[in-house]
């Protein structure tokens, strides 16, 4: 771990509670070191969107501590601000104003004026592929053009930190594979620190130097892709079972497995269950084995190297929920 000051990000032991009594950050720390990717990975409602805020200002924890860019968000908001750059889940440009204008927009009120501010509108607008769309009024624009002007946006007076809410849901495959290539742009050349929440496990994979696995509220583990999918030894062994199995059945049935399959980590969740071994392939025989004589019928079996689904599955104790890993939602 790097010394505090190469710290971007680091925020310890966010709680934050909403009105309505739903806790959704439960003791939220991250570290993200200057000039790296991080990728903050979590189901619908794990809280990436209200660590997001509370990073940048527009939201307020009920405890804890964090700064960014060195900044103290309680103490220091407008430093925190100016040092940021922030690409909301939900876009923020005006719909009836160019792309163009919108920039225009967004510089004036980080002070920037003339020449300079045209300059560097022009210069983002040929840089994410915009320059003849920022001529015409955002509401025409496609999911993807939306996206990059997003992006743009919050890029328009250089900030050291951006912060990226989903990036890429929504977008088709194209699309997604043109921002992936643009974030890593920024992050390899312009030496940004990125702070990145994605409910793909893909994109954080792809993009991340880090990743921290975020569920409930929480960090449940935290590290590199490699490291976290190294630490589980051997291969996945996934099965697609017929009919889904209730809770005592999934306990008797993993219980089953581990003690005559020679498997471990096994996990049933409705009709996939899931077990590691140190040689896949052969360990299938038995598991099928012991399956048929628990009476569980068989759709499909594979065996694959360890992905973050299965660290997911590990540190969570249930599947990832990504509807898609690669579509839109
Ligand atoms: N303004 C709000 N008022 C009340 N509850 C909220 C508010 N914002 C978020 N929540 C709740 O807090 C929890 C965390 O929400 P948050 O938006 O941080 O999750 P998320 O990880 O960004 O999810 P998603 O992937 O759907 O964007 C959820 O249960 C959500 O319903
Ligand atoms: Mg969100």
């Amino acid at each position: 771990m790097p010394g505090n000051d190469a710290l971007a990000v680091d925020a310890r032991e966010l709680i934050k509670t909403y009105s309505g009594g739903v806790t959704a950050l439960d003791g939220m720390s991250v570290q993200v070191a200057a000039g790296t990717v991080f990728g903050l990975l979590g189901p619908n409602g794990a809280g990436k969107s209200t660590t997001v805020k509370i990073l940048t200002t527009l939201a307020r924890p009920d405890s804890g501590a964090a700064s960014v860019a060195g900044h103290d968000v309680a103490k220091k908001p407008g430093k925190v601000r100016r040092a940021i750059g922030v690409v909301s889940q939900k876009s923020g440009a005006d719909p009836v104003a160019t792309g163009r204008e919108n920039l225009i927009l967004q510089g004036r009120l980080y002070g920037l004026r003339g020449p300079e501010l045209q300059r560097r509108a022009d210069e983002l607008l040929e840089r994410f592929d915009l320059t003849d769309a920022g001529k015409r009024p955002v509401k025409g624009y496609s999911g993807g053009m939306q996206r990059r002007l997003d992006v743009a946006l919050g890029l328009v007076h250089r900030p050291e930190v951006l912060f990226l809410d989903e990036p890429t849901t929504g977008l088709d495959p194209e699309a997604r594979q043109a921002m992936w290539d643009e974030i890593a742009r920024l992050a390899g050349d312009e030496g940004l620190t990125i702070l990145l929440t994605t409910h793909y496990l893909e994109e954080a994979d792809k993009l991340a130097e880090r990743i921290a696995i975020v569920d409930r509220g929480r960090v449940v583990v935290e590290g590199t892709p490699d490291a976290l999918k190294g630490e589980l030894r051997g291969d996945a062994v996934h099965v697609e079972l017929r009919d889904p199995v209730g809770e005592v059945d999934a306990r008797l049935l993993t219980t089953a497995l581990t003690e005559f399959a020679g498997v471990r980590d096994a996990a049933i969740d409705g009709r996939r269950l899931s077990a590691r071994a140190d040689d896949g392939a052969a360990a299938v025989p038995q598991v099928l084995a012991v399956l048929e004589r628990e009476g569980a019928k068989v759709a499909a079996v594979t065996v694959a190297r360890p992905s973050l689904d299965d660290v997911y599955l590990r540190y969570a104790g249930r599947r990832f929920p990504d509807v898609d890993a690669g579509g839109a939602r």
